[in-house]
């Protein structure tokens, strides 16, 4: 049955020799969401795409793209997708305009409609004024943006993008995920990004899926992630001697840790709820209290520790 999902796979795997690339990968991606596959190195997000795409077959398990299946209908996937993966893949001695052109004749758009999406596109990316030049002469960022305007040329429904933002400056950053959040919020385009900059999947995100050799080991939304694997801590300034005191908030049972260092101590609890216990027991004592703040963790830190627990 065909699959409603943007994606969703079921046990799907990929082996190289002896070596899984990808191993029972289950998972599902809403229409109009930006999902980000999130993993070190190696950890089987290119092969995965590859699989998606169609370019190379699934050893084992089942995978559907816009309700397509990858093993027999692939050539309709890559109709229906776009995609911007590690390489650029544009011709250096052509033009920019003449790049787009090339990929929109690819697909089959008539004349008329090529010149209006290529303008469009241009302008979109910032880069109207300079569509004439050769792209060889343009800088890393621009051939960038330029790679995700060719992988939009065929008004796709859903675009997988490999570290869209890699090598681009502040601002290319920025215009770029703005660009990416706004197709998906006004055309419904599914985004499909894999990266191992945690920054971006938190700041672009709406789901993301930790991939670790091979293996999904988290999916959820970032928050949600961060909140499976963090420890409720809070971060308290105290001024003045306190050893005494600390190694009596170690002793209280909903307590679990405490570290100092300097004036700060963080205390790691049950439940953040605890913090007015942990507060009210130090100020009994006479304890002089500047500051009492959650720790928030970055998901950077989660996703160390993620990976960190399947070593
Ligand atoms: N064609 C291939 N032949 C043999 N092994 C492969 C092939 N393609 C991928 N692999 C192996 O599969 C594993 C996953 O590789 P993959 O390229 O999917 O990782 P990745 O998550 O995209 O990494 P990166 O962040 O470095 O791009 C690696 O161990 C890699 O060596
Ligand atoms: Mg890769």
């Amino acid at each position: 049955m065909a699959s409603n999902y943007a994606v969703e796979t079921k046990g799907l795997t990929r082996s190289f020799g002896d070596r899984d690339a990808v191993r029972e990968l289950t998972l599902a991606v809403e229409p109009g969401e930006i999902f980000g596959l999130l993993g070190p190195n190696g950890s089987g997000k290119t092969t995965t795409v590859r699989m998606l795409l169609g370019l190379i077959a699934p050893t084992s398990g089942d995978a559907q793209v816009l309700g397509c299946d990858v093993r027999s209908a692939s050539h309709k996937i890559r109709e229906r997708t776009g995609a911007l993966m590690e390489h650029d893949g544009l011709y250096e001695r052509l033009s920019a305009r003449e790049n787009l052109r090339y990929f929109a004749r690819i697909y089959g758009l008539p004349s008329e409609a090529r010149k209006t999406k290529i303008t469009e596109l241009l302008r979109g990316i910032g880069l109207l004024d300079r569509g004439d030049e050769r792209v060889s002469r343009w800088s890393k960022g621009m051939k960038r943006k330029l790679a995700m305007a060719r992988a939009l040329v065929h008004d796709p429904e859903m675009v997988f993008l490999a570290e869209p933002t890699a090598g681009l400056d502040p601002i290319g950053t920025r215009e770029v995920r703005e660009t990416i959040r706004t197709m998906a919020r006004d055309s419904g385009k599914t985004f499909f990004l894999c990266t191992h900059n945690l920054n971006e999947a938190e700041r672009l995100c709406s789901r993301v899926g930790v991939l670790h050799r091979g293996r999904l080991i988290a999916c959820g939304r970032p928050d949600e992630i961060r909140a499976s694997v963090s420890r409720p801590t809070v971060r308290l300034g105290l001024r003045g001697k306190n050893e005494r005191m600390m190694a009596e908030i170690g002793a209280l049972p909903f307590v679990k840790s405490v570290q100092r260092s300097g004036e700060e101590v963080a205390v790691e609890l049950d439940d953040l709820k605890r913090t007015g216990d942990v507060v009210r027991f130090l100020a009994a004592q006479g304890a002089d209290i500047y500051k009492v703040e959650p720790v928030h963790r970055s998901l950077e830190e989660v996703f160390l520790e993620l990976v960190g627990e399947e070593q």
